[in-house]
C-alpha cells in the first residue's frame, strides 16, 4: 500500500475565509450557551453542518418569521442581508450577530453611498440569489439587476443618469467585464466596483495547478454542488485519473498501484473535518 505515497491538499479546499467565519460565529454563540439562537437562512449550504448545529438548538428562520421571535440570538450569514432587516431585529430588541462577510458588508457600504449621493444602482447578479436581495436592500427601489446582455438591454434609462454597477461577489469574472464594456457604451455617467471575490476562482486555480502534476486527484463535495462539480471538470482536464467523492468510503479505487502522487482539493461547503479525514486515510486506500 501507498506509504509512500505524497499527498498534496490544496491550501484552498473546503470554505472560504467569509463562510468559515460565518460558522465559527455560530459554534461560538452554542459555546456561550445563551439561547434561544436563530440563523436567518441555512449558514451554509452544507446539510451535515446544519443538522450538527440543529443538534445543538440553532434554528434555522427565514425572514417572514422574524416577527415571531422575541428573544435570544438572531446571526445573518455570510450573505448578508438588507438594512430593513437589522432594522426590524433592532425593533424587536433581538441580539443580533452579523456574519456578514466582510467583502459583502464592503458592496453594501458602497451602494449605500452611492445611492445617496444618486447614482442609480445596478447589480450584475442573479435576482434571486440572496446575497443580491441583500445588496439591493442598502439602495433605493430604482435599482436594477441583470446577468444577461438582453436584461441589460432592456433596462429603461434617462441619458443624463448616473449609475453604480457592482458586481454579485461569486458572478463570473469574464462575464461580468463583458456585460460592463457592453453597458459602458450606452454613454452613461458610470462608476464601476468589481466586487467579485476571488475566492473562487483561486480554489480552481490551484486545484487545476495541482490535478496537473499527481498520479490521482480527489475532489470532495456534495454531488448537487455546482462549484465541487465545476472543481471536478477542471481536475478531470489536467488528471484523467480524478475521484469525486463525498466522504472517504466514496473513495474506492481499483488496482491503482502505480499512483505516486495525489492531490486533494474541496468544494466550497466541505467541512474542513471531512477533508482531514479524507488526507489521514488516503494512504490506506491506494
Ligand atoms: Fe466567501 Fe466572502 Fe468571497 S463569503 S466567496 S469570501 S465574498
Amino acid at each position: 500500500m501507498g506509504n509512500n505515497l505524497e499527498v498534496i491538499v490544496a491550501k484552498t479546499a473546503g470554505f472560504c475565509f467569509g463562510v468559515e467565519r460565518a460558522v465559527n460565529q455560530v459554534y461560538e454563540q452554542v459555546e456561550k450557551g445563551i439561547k434561544p439562537i436563530y440563523t436567518l437562512g441555512p449558514i451554509i449550504h452544507n446539510e451535515e453542518v446544519v443538522r450538527d448545529l440543529g443538534s445543538k438548538g440553532v434554528k434555522v428562520i427565514t425572514p417572514e418569521q422574524i416577527p415571531d421571535i422575541h428573544e435570544g440570538t438572531v446571526i445573518i450569514r455570510s450573505h448578508g442581508v438588507g438594512r430593513q432587516i437589522y432594522e426590524q431585529l433592532n425593533r424587536q430588541g433581538i441580539h443580533v450577530v452579523d456574519a456578514t462577510c466582510p467583502f459583502v458588508k464592503k458592496i453594501h457600504r458602497i451602494v449605500e453611498e452611492q445611492n445617496r449621493a444618486g447614482r442609480r444602482i445596478i447589480i450584475i447578479g442573479d435576482s434571486a440569489h440572496p446575497e443580491v436581495e441583500g445588496i439591493r436592500g442598502w439602495a433605493d427601489s430604482g435599482t436594477l439587476t441583470a446577468k444577461t446582455e438582453e436584461e441589460i438591454d432592456s433596462f429603461v434609462l434617462k441619458k443624463d443618469e448616473k449609475l453604480c454597477l457592482v458586481a454579485q461577489t461569486t458572478f463570473n469574472y469574464k462575464k461580468f467585464k463583458y456585460l460592463v464594456e457592453k453597458f459602458s457604451k450606452k454613454g452613461y455617467d458610470i462608476i464601476v466596483f468589481n466586487s467579485i471575490c476571488s475566492a473562487t476562482e483561486e480554489r480552481q486555480k490551484e486545484a487545476e495547478d495541482i490535478a496537473a502534476h499527481v498520479d490521482a486527484m480527489i475532489v470532495i463535495g456534495s454531488r448537487t454542488s455546482s462549484n465541487t462539480r465545476k472543481l471536478y471538470e477542471i481536475c478531470k482536464l489536467q488528471c484523467s485519473n480524478t475521484h469525486f467523492i463525498q466522504t472517504l468510503d466514496d473513495l474506492q479505487p481499483e488496482g491503482e498501484n502505480s499512483v505516486q502522487s495525489v492531490g486533494i482539493t474541496a468544494g466550497a461547503s466541505t467541512p474542513k473535518n471531512i477533508i482531514e479525514e479524507v488526507q489521514s486515510n488516503v494512504r490506506t486506500k491506494f
